[in-house]
């Protein structure tokens, strides 16, 4: 029968422990919830009661369950307060001898019988347990923050771990209404693993003034579905904790230069800037541990205060191309009130391209989006053209042709031909260099990427790519088209990937690597991104739609621009590949979707 855990422990009660106690407190478990000194214990208290009284605010808990649930956690100062619980959950700081002396003591002043859990990120389970007597009874449940909403626990077994502690943490974690993932202790266990390479992947762009810190929390949040942006989630995990694990994770994790803290970490630790936890990290909060984000210095102008930044007036545009993305592109500009002049090469292209947008214009109207008036409206304002000439009055050319450079190349030397002066040629590559592109004319100042995201009509979010010969007025005038179409327009550098694939992509390499090392299957892992980092998809799940195909080209073109070798593709997914395995669209890739 498993173990009745009636009370049990928590030791720091710092971002993850005040939350470790409000998750043990709200399923009826009595808590004592000890730290190092009295003001740690009250700002311990301060935030479980903060949490308690934001969560009876928002209707999601009683008053008097409130009350009772303070009622169930008793306050120490001090490990000796444990000397009765049946088990300890452990969450100071990320350091090895602080946790290794904790549990020696722990070992000491518990029950023999007690297990001793710690909620580390990245520390080798098994070099902790080793410090008490009790090796046996030592294991990992690591929650994730903010600890009462994210569904996730993955518990970690050390090769010494009894197999019924395994089985009655489960069983708790079961009774807490958590979902667990049981792994071996390695370093970053699965989520982690996956997710601090592409944190720290994001602060490096950050540090490099790629772009701005809100466009690459936006470009990931409106380009992936990411409930946060990275920095704002290094914020919220504190600069700090997540130096420490970044730290352990290239020692324990072979030295993988991905997770060697990018340098502007240490030097906002050491200023004091831990995140929301000091008031300030990569952004400003209102205080101390509010989630509330204040503008500061390097809040970026209103979108107004942009376009007065030189953009261009924009009326006229015109789209080239007869593919999916073209097809989207015109729809959008056509419904946002542009003038637009679609050239492809032919009058059967177009005839296609005419019926695919007025298809889409239709759904619109049969799911109410749009009024019948609206969608006459739109279609009245776009013309079908098989010649390039029909580009001489644009003030906006999107080019959506074929991902060939030599193709794109010659289009944007006919464009330089053709168009007036102070146009901006817009490029809609997502892997080729816009450089390349604005040198085949003799403006480069004037060409820009705009990298929209299929559906372009649906996906909120365009990468505005800028090359060192674009102008801050063609820059200013893609961004104010973006707003103008209702779309976040993220500025970035001309790098391969961009911000989204850059960040994306390498990650879901990482995935597969791991599927490859047989460290968790592809159900654990896509469970523990989405319950434990609130991910809308797995990352095989996501691979499965994207296309194995498409994304290892992704990735190699990442590697092959970027050297680095943490990058290289997994050679299950090249394997995969070369079977035909590519996803939804052959039936398998992943996963079999025969039946579905
Ligand atoms: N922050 C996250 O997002 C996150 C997520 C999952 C796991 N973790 C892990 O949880 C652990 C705690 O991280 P955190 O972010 O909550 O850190 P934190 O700095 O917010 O809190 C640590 C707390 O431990 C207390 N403490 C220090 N020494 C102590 C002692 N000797 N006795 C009792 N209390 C002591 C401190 O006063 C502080 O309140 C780390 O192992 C971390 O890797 C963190």
């Amino acid at each position: 029968m498993a173990r009745d855990f009636s009370t049990v422990g928590v030791v720091g009660l710092g971002t993850m422990g005040a939350g470790i106690v409000e998750v043990f407190a709200r399923n009826g478990i009595d808590v004592v919830a000890v730290e190092i000194s009295e003001p740690a214990l009250e700002r311990g208290r301060a935030t479980l009661a903060g949490s308690t009284d934001r969560a009876v605010a928002k209707g999601k808990l009683a008053a008097a369950d409130r009350d009772a649930l303070h009622e169930r956690v008793h306050f120490a100062v001090g490990l000796d307060a444990l000397h009765s619980v049946d088990l300890v959950i452990e969450a100071v700081p990320e350091h090895l001898d602080l946790k290794q002396r904790i549990f020696a003591e722990l070992d000491r002043v518990c029950r023999p019988e007690t297990i001793l859990a710690t909620n580390t990120s990245s520390l080798s389970v098994t070099e902790i347990s080793v410090a008490t007597s009790r090796p046996n009874q030592v294991i990992g449940i690591h929650f994730f923050n903010p600890a009462p909403v994210m569904k996730l626990v993955e518990v970690v077994r050390t090769v010494v771990t009894s197999p019924e502690v395994v089985a009655d943490v489960e069983a708790l974690c079961a009774r807490l209404g958590k979902v667990d993932v049981t792994i071996n202790d390695r370093a970053g266990f699965i989520a982690n693993a996956l997710l601090f390479g592409y944190l720290n992947h994001a602060v490096g762009m950050f540090e490099a003034h790629y772009a701005t810190r809100e466009d690459i929390d936006a470009a990931m949040k409106l380009g992936c579905g990411l409930p946060m942006g990275p920095l704002a989630l290094m914020d919220l995990i504190g600069l700090d904790t997540a130096y420490e694990i970044l730290d352990t994770m290239y020692r324990r994790g072979g030295r993988d230069r991905r997770h060697a803290p990018v340098p502007l970490l240490k030097q906002m630790v050491t200023a004091g800037l831990l995140g929301r936890k000091s008031g300030r990290g990569f952004y400003t909060y209102e205080r101390s541990g509010s989630p509330v984000v204040v503008p500061d210095e390097a809040t970026p102008l209103a979108t107004e205060a942009a376009v007065a930044d030189g953009a261009r007036a924009i009326t006229k545009v015109g789209v080239v191309g007869s593919g999916t993305m073209a097809t989207g592109i015109i729809e959008v500009f056509a419904k946002a009130g542009y003038e637009v002049v679609s050239v492809t090469r032919g009058m059967e292209k177009s005839a296609k391209v005419c019926e695919a947008v007025k298809t889409s214009l239709n759904k619109g109207v049969v799911r109410g989006k749009l009024t019948e008036a609206d969608r006459d409206a739109a279609l009245g304002r776009i013309s079908w053209s098989a010649t390039l000439d029909h580009l001489a009055d644009v003030d906006l050319v999107v080019e959506a042709v074929v991902e060939e450079l030599s193709v794109k190349k010659a289009l944007f030397a006919s464009l330089d031909e053709i168009c007036k002066p102070g146009v901006v040629l817009a490029t809609t590559t997502s892997s080729l260099p816009v450089i390349d592109v604005a040198m085949a004319t003799h403006r480069p100042a004037d060409v820009v990427g705009l990298h929209f995201f299929n559906p372009a009509p649906v996906m909120p979010l365009v990468e505005v790519v800028r090359t060192i010969r674009t102008s801050p007025e063609a820059t200013a005038t893609a961004r104010a088209v973006c707003a103008a179409l209702g779309k976040t327009g993220v500025v970035c550098g001309d790098r391969s990937g961009f911000i989204v694939n850059a960040l994306l992509f390498p990650y879901l390499n990482d995935a597969v690597k791991m599927l490859e090392a047989s460290y968790s299957t592809a159900d654990d892992i896509d469970h523990a991104m989405k319950l434990g980092c609130g991910y809308p998809m797995g990352p095989f799940e996501l691979l499965d739609v994207v296309g194995l195909d498409v994304s290892l080209a992704i990735q190699r073109e990442l590697y092959l621009e970027l050297r680095e070798p943490g990058f290289a593709p997994a050679p299950l997914l090249e394997h995969l590949v070369t079977a035909g395995y590519l996803g939804r669209k052959t039936r398998r890739g992943f996963r079999d979707h025969s039946h579905r």
